[in-house]
């Protein structure tokens, strides 16, 4: 008989292997006349598959570019990137940005499209011009309508993005990410700006993601409360190192030495 413990949870792919969902190893890019440093200087961590994890730091600490050179964003000088076993370099690169769904610091949605729209372009890397050329297949429109409905945005599907609320562009976001159908999600300051409510909604979205999709989450925050409410583990950046790398309890003291 097989032993279940053998077996990969059911919300795991079945290209699952035992592999660390990322693995970094040493990253660390050119060195920066500006910060008389690399802006990442020697980062390696582990993130299993299933993780909610929380990336601080100051402002400039390197968080977002750390998370940018998971997808290839970033030249390193040393260093490398392995996600879900799979080395990151410009072969590989196609497939793991497949793997993995981005939610970039300030949105980077197109404001006079309508919200379905925005998230249809979550399929882009997907599909060829010639698929696309007279709009997208129906059975996108229909997933995007699916995946709208599901994080509670279906009646504002056809409305223009601009026209949203902060806190429904950040979902429409969040939408555009997972029309792809991510392992793996990074999330760069998807709280920023918004107001108490707004925040609870794409933090409990990101939430149920991870707990009923099982979608690692990565998702850098400002909020130390937020982090400890929400994520598993904290990594904490400074000045392109990992100075912390655990529990979330007591976050504060972890910056306490920090330079402003
Ligand atoms: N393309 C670039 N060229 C030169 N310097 C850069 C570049 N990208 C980032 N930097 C610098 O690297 C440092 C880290 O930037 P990064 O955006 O990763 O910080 P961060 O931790 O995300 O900060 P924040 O909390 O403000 O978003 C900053 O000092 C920034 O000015
Ligand atoms: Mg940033």
């Amino acid at each position: 008989m097989v032993s279940s413990l053998l077996l990969p949870p059911p919300h795991l792919p079945t290209s699952f292997n035992m592999s660390p969902a990322i693995e970094c190893h040493n990253l660390k890019t050119a060195y920066s006349p500006s910060l008389q440093r690399p802006i990442l200087n020697g980062i390696s961590c582990q993130i299993h598959h299933g993780e909610f994890v929380a990336l601080l730091g100051l402002n400039g600490a390197g968080k977002s570019t750390l998370l940018r050179s998971l997808v290839g964003l970033v030249p390193l000088e040393r260093g490398n990137i392995n996600i879900n076993g799979v080395q990151v370099n410009p072969r590989t690169l196609p497939q793991i940005r497949q793997d993995i769904g981005m939610l970039f610091q300030g949105g980077g949605l197109i404001r006079q499209l309508p919200a379905i729209d925005n998230v249809l372009c979550g399929k882009l890397g997907t599909r060829t011009t010639w698929q696309t050329l007279f709009g997208f297949p129906k059975h996108d429109r229909r997933q995007a309508l699916e995946i709208l409905e599901q994080l509670g945005l279906r009646a504002q599907a056809y409305q223009k993005t601009s026209q949203l609320s902060g806190g429904q562009q950040q979902r429409i976001a969040i939408a555009r990410a997972l029309i792809q159908s991510p392992q793996i999600l990074l999330a760069d300051e998807p709280i920023t700006g918004l107001d108490v409510m707004a925040c609870k909604q794409v933090m409990d979205t990101l939430s149920q993601l991870h707990s009923q999709q099982g979608i690692t989450i990565v998702t850098v925050l400002h909020d130390l409360g937020i982090a400890a409410e929400y994520a598993q583990r904290a990594i904490v950046l400074d000045a392109g190192r990992i100075v912390y790398d655990g529990v979330c309890e007591n976050l504060q003291a972890q910056f306490s030495g920090m330079r402003g």
